[in-house]
C-alpha cells in the first residue's frame, strides 16, 4: 500500500473536508483528532459519518499534546507527509482558559514536528491564521509584512508556530509551510463561527448576538477553495529543499462586511434576523484582506467562490432534517 497523509484535527472542520479530498484524491489517509470539546462533539460524530465514513476512512482519538499517545497511535503507520489541522481555533476563551491554546497549539505543535522528525518524515503544511495580523493598519495584508502584531492570544500561539518551525526543522531534511486560513465557511463547520450561528439562528428563531455594528470586514474563503488550496501547496512543497519555511495567505482577496453575508443569509433563507447587538470581543480585528499574490503564483489563479455560492451550500445544508433538528443546539456548545 503506498504511504499515507497522517491528517491531524480530521474530526475537526477543515480536516474532514481536507481528509475527504485527499481520499477522493486517491491518496491513503490516516487521521487523527482529539475530539476535544471546544464544541459539540456530536456534530463532530454526524461530520464524520458523512463526510467520511462512506470513504472508509476513520479518525482515530488520540491527543496529539501527549507525546506518548502519539506515539503509540502511529506506531504501525506508513506515513509520507503531515497535514497538521489540529488546534484550539477561536479567539474567544477567556485568558483562564488560555491554556487550552497553549496545550493544542505549542503542545501538540511541537510533539507532531518532534514526531515527524524521528520518524523520517520530510514535509509538514500546518495551519496559521490571517488572526496573525492582528488590525494591521494596512491592507491587503501580505505575508512580506516583517513587523505584524497579533491583537489575540490565539494569533500569537500561530504567530509562535511560524517562528518556531525553521528552529525545528534546522539541520533536518524537513521542510515545512505555515498557511494563514482567512474565516472558512461552508457546510459542517463550526458552530462558535458567525456565518454558522446566523444560519442556525435564522432556522431557529432565536436572536443572533451581534458583536459591533456588522462593518467588519472578512476575507471569507469557501471550504472547498480553503481545501483545494490545502492540498496543491502540500503538492508543491514537495519540491522544495531540505530546511524550506515559508508562510502563505489562503484568502481569496475579496472581503466582504458581516452585515453583507446576513443580509445574503436573510435573503436566501427568505427570513430575518433577529440581533442583540453588543459591543467587539476585544479579541475581534477590524479587518481580514488577504493579499493572494503569492498563493496565486505558487498554485495558479483561481477565482474565489463568490460569498453568495458559498452561502447557499451552507443554507442547503443548514435545512437538511438531520442538520436543522440539531444545529441550535450545537451554537449553545460553544463561547
Ligand atoms: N476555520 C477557520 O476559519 C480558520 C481560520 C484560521 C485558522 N484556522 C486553523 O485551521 C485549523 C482547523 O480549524 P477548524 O476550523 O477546522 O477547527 P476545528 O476546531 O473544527 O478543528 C480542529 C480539530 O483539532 C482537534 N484538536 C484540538 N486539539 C487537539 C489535540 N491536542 N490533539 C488532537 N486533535 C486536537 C479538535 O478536536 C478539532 O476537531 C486550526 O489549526 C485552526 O486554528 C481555521
Amino acid at each position: 500500500m503506498k504511504p499515507a497523509i497522517l491528517v491531524t484535527g480530521a474530526a475537526g472542520f477543515i480536516g474532514a473536508h481536507t481528509a475527504r479530498a485527499l481520499k477522493l484524491a486517491g491518496e491513503e489517509i490516516v487521521a487523527i483528532d482529539s475530539f476535544s470539546n471546544y464544541y459539540s462533539t456530536e456534530l463532530k460524530d454526524l461530520r464524520i459519518a458523512n463526510l467520511l465514513t462512506p470513504l472508509g476512512v476513520t479518525v482515530a482519538r488520540c491527543d496529539i499534546s501527549d507525546s506518548d499517545a502519539l506515539k503509540k497511535t502511529l506506531e504501525d503507520k506508513n506515513i509520507s507527509s503531515i497535514i497538521h489541522l489540529a488546534a484550539q481555533p477561536g479567539i474567544r476563551l477567556p485568558v483562564e482558559r488560555y491554556g487550552q491554546y497553549v496545550s493544542a497549539n505549542i503542545d501538540a505543535y511541537l510533539n507532531i514536528f518532534t514526531w515527524g522528525l524521528k520518524n523520517g518524515i520530510d514535509r509538514i503544511t500546518y495551519a496559521s491564521s490571517s488572526s496573525v495580523y492582528g488590525n494591521y493598519p494596512k491592507a491587503p495584508f501580505s505575508e512580506s509584512f516583517a513587523d505584524i502584531k497579533p491583537i489575540s492570544f490565539y494569533g500569537a500561539t500561530k504567530l509562535a508556530n511560524e517562528s518556531m518551525a525553521p528552529t525545528i526543522i534546522r539541520k533536518s531534511k524537513m521542510k515545512a509551510r505555515g498557511l494563514r486560513f482567512f474565516t472558512v465557511y461552508g457546510p459542517w463547520g463550526r458552530p462558535d463561527m458567525a456565518y454558522f450561528r446566523i444560519a442556525a439562528n435564522l432556522i431557529s428563531g432565536k436572536p443572533f448576538n451581534l458583536f459591533g455594528d456588522g462593518d467588519a470586514l472578512r476575507d471569507f474563503s469557501y471550504v472547498d477553495d480553503t481545501v483545494n488550496a490545502v492540498i496543491a501547496l502540500h503538492n508543491e512543497l514537495e519540491s522544495r529543499p531540505a530546511e524550506y519555511h515559508d508562510v502563505v495567505n489562503t484568502g481569496g482577496g475579496i472581503p466582504r462586511t458581516l452585515a453583507e453575508m446576513i443580509n445574503i443569509a436573510e435573503s436566501q433563507l427568505g427570513l430575518e434576523l433577529q440581533s442583540n447587538v453588543s459591543a467587539k470581543h476585544p479579541s475581534d480585528v477590524e479587518r481580514t484582506f488577504a493579499d493572494a499574490t503569492l498563493l496565486h503564483s505558487l498554485i495558479g489563479k483561481h477565482t474565489p467562490t463568490p460569498l453568495e455560492s458559498g452561502m447557499s451550500e451552507v443554507i442547503k445544508w443548514a435545512k437538511d432534517p438531520k442538520v436543522s433538528a440539531l444545529i441550535s443546539n450545537w451554537t449553545e456548545t460553544t463561547v
